[in-house]
């Protein structure tokens, strides 16, 4: 694979003081020029990591955006203002939104419209619960949800989407999918890509993995056909399990 994005999902963890400590260790280590690495922290730190991780290839992403750019929309953050601190990814439609948030494959379409309007990288994460699973209806609900997600995207903006598949009976739960499991997914999301727009398209797309990935199971799913990297939970919280992530991955790459 020649690209390998880690994608640290923060969730609601870490406060100001927490995120400027991990700034301070993650920097101590070294990083090269071609790791791919984006941190996504709570909206109240993005500033701080921000400007913490100045002068380093640390990306910065958020976790939600509202899909208008400003308005009456109390408690909502707009891609627009992500913009404006320097982000420079967003999840779109994370499992525990679309359970907890009420999100919707409608809303996750009109936040990705807007996003790649603003030039920000939508990662949209698709995945089943474990009794769609067991019914073997997994690929029928992804693909509904990447149906969906896509309607109305320009040709040229796909590939600018990162996919992340994201078992949600694997999220937070310590059970990550077989390596065979999220391969197998991820060349289906391949093959789906293919066929709503070109093969060219859904060869080029990233697709990360996410759910329970730490050092320890990282490499047997980063080396995978169709897997570009991975939306990592738990492990992305601390600095020594995100460097060992980010060195996987560039031992990958080799
Ligand atoms: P986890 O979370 O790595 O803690 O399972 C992944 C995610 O929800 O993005």
């Amino acid at each position: 694979m020649d690209r390998i994005l880690i994608a640290g999902n923060w969730k609601m963890n870490k406060d100001a003081k927490g995120t400027i400590d991990f700034a301070k260790k993650i920097k101590k280590y070294s990083f090269n020029e071609g790791d791919e690495v984006c941190l996504i922290p709570p909206f109240t730190d993005l500033k701080i990591l921000k400007d913490e991780l100045d002068g380093t290839n640390i990306k910065i992403g958020a976790q939600n955006c509202h899909f208008e750019d400003n308005g009456a929309y109390t408690g909502e953050i707009s891609s627009e203002m992500l913009k404006e601190i320097g982000v420079e990814f967003c999840i779109v439609g994370h499992s525990e939104r679309r359970e907890y948030f009420g999100e919707t494959d409608k809303s996750c379409n009109k936040k990705i419209i807007k996003l790649l309007e603003k030039g920000i990288t939508p990662i949209l994460c698709v995945g089943e619960k474990e009794d769609i699973r067991e019914a073997g209806a997994e690929q029928s609900l992804i693909s509904k949800q990447l149906g969906e997600a896509f309607i109305g995207i320009k040709q040229a903006d796909v590939p600018k989407v990162i996919i992340a598949y994201e078992p949600i009976w694997a999220i937070g739960t310590g059970k990550t999918a077989t390596p065979e499991q999220a391969q197998e997914m991820s060349a289906f999301i391949r093959g789906f890509m293919s066929g709503l727009f070109s093969e060219a398209i859904g060869e080029c797309m990233m697709i990360l993995y996410g759910g329970s990935v730490k050092p320890e199971n990282a490499r047997d799913i980063l080396r995978q056909r169709d897997i570009n990297g991975a939306l990592v939970g738990g492990a992305s919280l601390d600095p020594k399990s995100l460097y060992e992530l980010v060195k996987i991955s560039a031992d990958l790459k080799k």
